[in-house]
């Protein structure tokens, strides 16, 4: 399997899987997606007005905002085909085609930068780096992905489903590469650490780290004070 973080998302995510992304995601994480991402919605409040996503993919997380009263949500993403399916969303006023690790706005643009399951494809402090520039002054940052349970028995559950999705990519073509290869990914992946330690280097302060579903996804939040 490819080892560089975006080489890895460059051969999961193309316009082979885009149109069917939201029923995998939904069917796959048993409709915890939702959960999740009404977690990171609700650390957003009213004074929030200018929201980035990044790797906003289809563009799922916009319809979580809805009720929040935000002047604009700006996503953007490395693959292009996903971005097409995130206009039908109309939940953005703008798209834009880029990377996480370079990203094309002014500094201190935005009170609020959002990021669901970018982290362990991403060159962390890169990142880190554009957010801090990006955020304003007391700005927030939330961050959540899939991480590998500590606890046995819940590695055992989650190796075990798996090897069921390993099966269903028999079936399910556009997908068979990433259910083959997306737990090894989440395995080798440390960017809980990886995050926290850029995150605290780079001067952001009040982080917080919040583990759900047993271990198997995390959300990490912090402000650039
Ligand atoms: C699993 S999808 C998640 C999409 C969306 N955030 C969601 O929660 O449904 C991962 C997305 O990350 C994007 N991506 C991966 N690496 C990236 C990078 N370095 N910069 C920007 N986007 C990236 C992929 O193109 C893909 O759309």
């Amino acid at each position: 399997m490819i080892n560089d973080v975006q080489s890895i998302a460059k051969s999961f995510f193309s316009n082979r899987n885009a149109a069917s992304y939201d029923r995998i995601v939904k069917y796959t994480t048993f409709g915890k997606d939702s959960l999740w991402k009404q977690n990171i919605a609700n650390y957003i409040t009213p004074e929030h007005k200018y929201i980035l996503d990044i790797a906003c993919g289809t563009g799922i997380f916009s319809s979580f905002i809805s009720n929040i009263p935000y002047k604009d949500l700006i996503g953007v993403d490395l693959t292009y085909s996903y971005i097409s399916n995130a206009k039908a969303k109309r939940g953005y006023s703008l798209l834009v085609n880029s990377m996480a690790e370079l990203l094309p706005f002014k500094s201190e643009s935005f009170d609020c930068i959002v990021s669901c399951y970018l982290a362990k494809y991403a060159k962390i402090s890169l990142m880190v780096d554009e957010i801090w520039r990006l955020l304003k002054k007391g700005g927030l940052v939330i961050f959540n992905d899939f991480v590998y349970p500590l606890n046995k028995i819940m590695r055992l559950l989650w190796n075990s489903y798996f090897n069921i999705l390993k099966l269903s990519g028999q079936i399910i073509k556009s997908w068979k590469y990433v259910f083959y290869n997306l737990d090894e990914v989440i395995k080798r992946s440390t960017w809980t650490k990886d995050l926290q330690i850029a995150l605290e280097k780079k001067g952001f302060r009040s982080l917080d780290v919040k583990y759900y579903t047993g271990g198997t996804s995390a959300i990490i939040s912090a402000f650039k004070i």
